[in-house]
C-alpha cells in the first residue's frame, strides 16, 4: 500500500460496517481520517478508537438524504481541512425495509443517498482533490446491479428494495466511468467497486441474509483502491473484490450515461461554477 501518511481521507457512513473498518486502517497508516456519519455518539467513538491507536480524526456530522445535507458536509470539510487525497463514497442504505421512502428532496431514497449524495459531494470536493493531486474516490457500489429505466428512475411502479438498490449501485458506476474521463489529467482518479459479498454488516444483518465475507475482506478491497499501488494513475475501473471486473451492461452504453449525467446535474441543482 501507498503509504498515506499526511494525507487526509474522507470515508462517508463510516460509523458503522465497512467504513468504519476502512477509517480504523486508515488511521492506523497514518492518515488524518475524516469520519463521516449520522449518529454523532458512534461518529465520536470511532474517532476515540483511530486516536487511540495514534491516528487523527474528526468527525463531521450529516443526514445524506438531503442535498442540503451534502452541501453542508462539504462546507465542513472544507473549514476542516485545506486538502483532501482520498474520497471514499460509502455510505449506503440496503434492499432491506417496507415500502418504497423519499428523501428530504422528493427522491426516491436509495437513489438519493446511496448515489446522488456522492455524486453531488464528489463535484463540491474536486476542487479541493485537485488541488492535493495525485487524490483518489473510490465509490463503493455493489455487485447488485440493475438497468436504470429512464422512463421511472424514482420507481413510482413497480418498486422493490432490491431494484431500489440494485439501480443506485449501477448509478455509482456509471457515474465512476464518466467522471474519470472527465478528470483526465488532473492527477484525480475515481473507481468504483463490490466490496465483498454479504459481509457481517447491520445492512445485511437487517436484510435477513446470513453473512458470508467479513467486513476485513471488503476493507481490503477498498483499501486497494483507495491507497494500493497498482491503482496508481488508473481511472474510470471497476472492481469485484480485488478483481477489476465488468459491470452490468448500461455501465457501458454512453447514451445511458449521458442521460444520468443530465438528470443528476438537473436533481443536484449543481451550479456551473461549482462544476470544475
Ligand atoms: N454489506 C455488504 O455485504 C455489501 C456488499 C456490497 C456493497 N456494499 C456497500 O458497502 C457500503 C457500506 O455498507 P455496509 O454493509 O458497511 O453498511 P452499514 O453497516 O449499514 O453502514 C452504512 C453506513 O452508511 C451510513 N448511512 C446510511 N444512511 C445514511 C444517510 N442517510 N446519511 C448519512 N449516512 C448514512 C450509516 O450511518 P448510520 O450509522 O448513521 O446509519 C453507516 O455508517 C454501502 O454502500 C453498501 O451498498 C455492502
Amino acid at each position: 500500500m501507498i503509504s498515506p501518511k499526511g494525507k487526509t481521507a474522507l470515508i462517508t457512513g463510516s460509523t458503522d460496517g465497512v467504513g468504519r473498518v476502512v477509517a480504523e486502517q486508515l488511521g492506523k497508516m497514518g492518515a488524518r481520517v475524516l469520519v463521516h456519519g449520522r449518529d454523532r455518539e458512534r461518529g465520536e467513538q470511532v474517532v476515540a478508537d483511530i486516536k487511540r491507536t495514534g491516528g487523527t480524526a474528526e468527525f463531521l456530522s450529516a443526514d445524506l438524504a438531503a442535498l442540503a445535507e451534502v452541501r453542508r458536509l462539504a462546507d465542513a470539510v472544507r473549514a476542516t481541512t485545506d486538502r483532501l487525497d482520498i474520497l471514499i463514497n460509502n455510505a449506503g442504505i440496503g434492499s432491506a425495509g417496507a415500502g418504497r421512502q423519499t428523501s428530504a428532496d422528493g427522491h426516491e431514497l436509495r437513489f438519493a443517498v446511496n448515489y446522488l449524495a456522492g455524486f453531488l459531494l464528489s463535484y463540491l470536493l474536486l476542487p479541493l482533490l485537485k488541488q492535493s493531486a495525485p487524490a483518489r474516490i473510490v465509490n463503493v457500489a455493489s455487485a447488485g446491479q440493475q438497468a436504470i429505466d429512464f422512463s421511472d428512475v424514482m420507481l413510482t411502479r413497480g418498486y422493490s428494495g432490491s431494484r431500489a438498490y440494485c439501480q443506485s449501485k449501477l448509478a455509482q458506476i456509471m457515474f465512476t466511468v464518466d467522471l474519470a474521463r472527465e478528470l483526465e489529467g488532473t492527477g484525480v482518479t475515481v473507481n468504483s467497486l463490490h466490496p465483498a459479498t454479504y459481509m457481517n454488516t447491520t445492512m445485511v444483518r437487517r436484510a435477513g441474509v446470513t453473512p458470508i465475507s467479513t467486513v476485513e475482506q471488503g476493507a481490503e478491497a477498498i483499501l486497494n483502491l483507495a491507497v494500493g499501488p497498482a491503482l496508481e494513475g488508473r481511472s474510470g475501473l471497476y472492481f469485484n473484490g480485488l478483481r477489476e471486473a465488468r459491470a452490468e451492461r448500461q455501465a457501458y452504453d454512453a447514451e445511458a450515461r449521458a442521460r444520468l449525467r443530465a438528470l443528476s446535474l438537473e436533481l443536484t441543482g449543481l451550479r456551473a461554477g461549482e462544476k470544475v
